[in-house]
């Protein structure tokens, strides 16, 4: 066997070696549980917090950590080997966004920042794995990150003909609930719609955001509200609209046609001024 074949051959068993290793670590699974106990947001850098109390004083020499993912994922986050980090094995989706606070390890501070947060963070379920030799290797921190992106403003538009309201937004994450509720005149109270009343799509988009679109029976109403709810985030979107109003359509049209007219009288006044002024000059070169 040649040298470099023995030198591919340790290479092979190394790879080998740390992927049983990642294994044994993780051997005692807990039964794994999908709710999120941290949300964050798209783009925005979330703080994993961690906190050890060491039963002898930190040596960062002879400890390594693991932040990684749970139940053999193979995910790894960030590594601290032997007093400093060591972002060899760190995960592709995981390079150039993760720092933790290595003065302060000695303190127990284990948290860990990810600095910008990506769709594809949601559901993450994550844990630490700390071992300084005379102490056996601790599980900690386990947590699950679920990330939502906002979606923009929604639309709602009238059709008078079909008696219908539909409202569409787009842009956000996870998949949104639309709830619709609808007023029948000045005194009644709003009620909700039921299911049979609305029809809503959802389209998932090429970079994991929805689009959605409802549409919503608007027969005897005065006054509709859509509303976009994004679990993960808790946030509400709303708009409401008279239906007695024209639709947009429509008055997008009178806008274009009042714009039309403006600008047809700008351009009559223009041309007047500039007559009006070049006979001026004629007047006065001609004394
Ligand atoms: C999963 O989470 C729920 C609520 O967050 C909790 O009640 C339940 O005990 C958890 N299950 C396991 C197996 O951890
Ligand atoms: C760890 O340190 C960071 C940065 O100073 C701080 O924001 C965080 O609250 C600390 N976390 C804990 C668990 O002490
Ligand atoms: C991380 O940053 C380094 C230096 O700025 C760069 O060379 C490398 O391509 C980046 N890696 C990724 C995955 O973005
Ligand atoms: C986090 O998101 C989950 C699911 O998306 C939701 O059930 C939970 O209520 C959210 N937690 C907080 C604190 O908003
Ligand atoms: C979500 O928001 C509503 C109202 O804005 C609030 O009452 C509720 O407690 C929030 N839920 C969570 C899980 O934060």
């Amino acid at each position: 066997m040649s040298f470099a074949n023995n030198a591919r051959m340790m290479k092979v068993l190394s790879s080998v070696y740390l992927q049983v290793f990642h294994l044994v670590l993780l051997l005692p699974f807990s039964s794994e549980n999908n709710s999120c106990q941290a949300n964050g947001t798209r783009g925005a850098p979330w703080l994993w917090r961690c906190h050890h109390t060491f039963s002898k004083p930190f040596q960062p020499e002879k400890s390594f950590i693991y932040w990684q993912g749970q139940d053999n994922s193979g995910l790894v986050v960030y590594m601290y080997n032997k007093g400093k980090p060591d972002l060899k094995h760190q995960s592709q989706s995981f390079k150039n966004r993760t720092k933790i606070f290595p003065d302060q390890l000695r303190d127990g501070n284990l948290s860990l920042v990810i600095e910008e947060l990506i769709l594809k963070d949601d559901q993450t379920s994550l844990e630490v794995i700390f071992n300084s030799p005379p102490e056996s290797t601790k599980k900690l921190c386990q947590t699950t990150v679920c990330v939502a992106a906002p979606f923009q403003e929604p639309n709602l538009e009238i059709n008078q003909s079909n008696k219908t309201a539909t409202c569409s937004t787009k842009g956000g994450y996870p998949k949104p609930e639309i709830k619709w509720t609808s007023q029948g005149g000045q005194n009644q109270s709003e009620r909700t719609l039921e299911q049979h009343e609305v029809q809503t799509t959802m389209t998932s988009e090429e970079d994991g955001t929805y689009s959605t679109s409802s549409t919503a029976n608007i027969t005897g109403s005065q006054r509709v509200t859509c509303r976009v709810h994004n679990p993960t985030s808790n946030q509400t979107l709303s708009v409401t609209k008279d239906t007695t109003l024209e639709t947009p359509d429509k008055r997008h049209d009178l806008g274009i046609g009042i714009g039309f007219v403006v600008a047809l009288v700008c351009v009559v006044a223009l041309i007047v001024i500039l007559y009006l002024h070049r006979s001026k000059c004629f007047l006065l070169l001609s004394f």
